[in-house]
């Protein structure tokens, strides 16, 4: 499995009939799951559809403080990016994620999380990845969208 933010690593030594062989590099670096999934344009397509349904979705559009969703549809994107393992972009200029902080003002209620989810589960559906890459992206939004509730009912 490949595990996030790990981005690439050294190349590696490897024992071939009792040598160690320095391996060339970019022979034998791991992928990152970014990488893996297309890279910077699949998550664009990604959060781009989501928030075309955020748009169409009056009752959690409205939990959207700025007129124009562009601006957070990049806030997303960049953090998705670089959550996976690509550019950190989205820390260099918001700084240390902390998203249950920055998710306080919102009211995250079962209703919230119902409709950010069901929203990404056509995003993530319209991506048609392989199905190994598509449940360790969709396992991860399960789990980050339970832990940005703040508000019970
Ligand atoms: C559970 C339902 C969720 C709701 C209702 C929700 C709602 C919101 C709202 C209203 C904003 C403010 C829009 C903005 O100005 O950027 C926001 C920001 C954001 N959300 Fe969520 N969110 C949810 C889950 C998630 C999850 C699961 C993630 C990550 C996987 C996430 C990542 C972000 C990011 C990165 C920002 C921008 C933070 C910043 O830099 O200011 N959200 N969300």
């Amino acid at each position: 499995m490949v595990r996030p933010g790990t981005g690439r690593r050294a190349p590696r030594r490897v024992c071939d009939d009792g040598e160690v062989n320095e391996i060339q590099r970019g022979e034998l670096q791991q992928q990152t799951f970014y990488e893996l999934v297309g890279g910077e344009e699949t998550f664009r397509r990604l959060v781009h559809r989501f928030y075309q349904g955020v748009a169409d979705d009056p009752d959690l559009r409205a939990l959207y403080p700025e007129e124009d969703l562009g601006p957070a549809e990049e806030r997303l994107t960049l953090f998705l990016m670089q959550y996976w393992g690509g550019p950190r972009t989205y820390s260099d200029e918001r700084g240390h994620p902390r998203l249950r902080m920055r998710h306080a003002p919102f009211t995250v209620n079962r209703a919230a999380h119902d409709a950010w989810l069901r929203h990404m589960r056509d995003a993530v559906d319209d991506l048609a990845l392989p199905p190994e890459q598509e449940h360790q992206l969709w396992d991860y939004l399960v789990y980050a969208a339970a832990s940005m509730v703040n508000t019970p009912g």
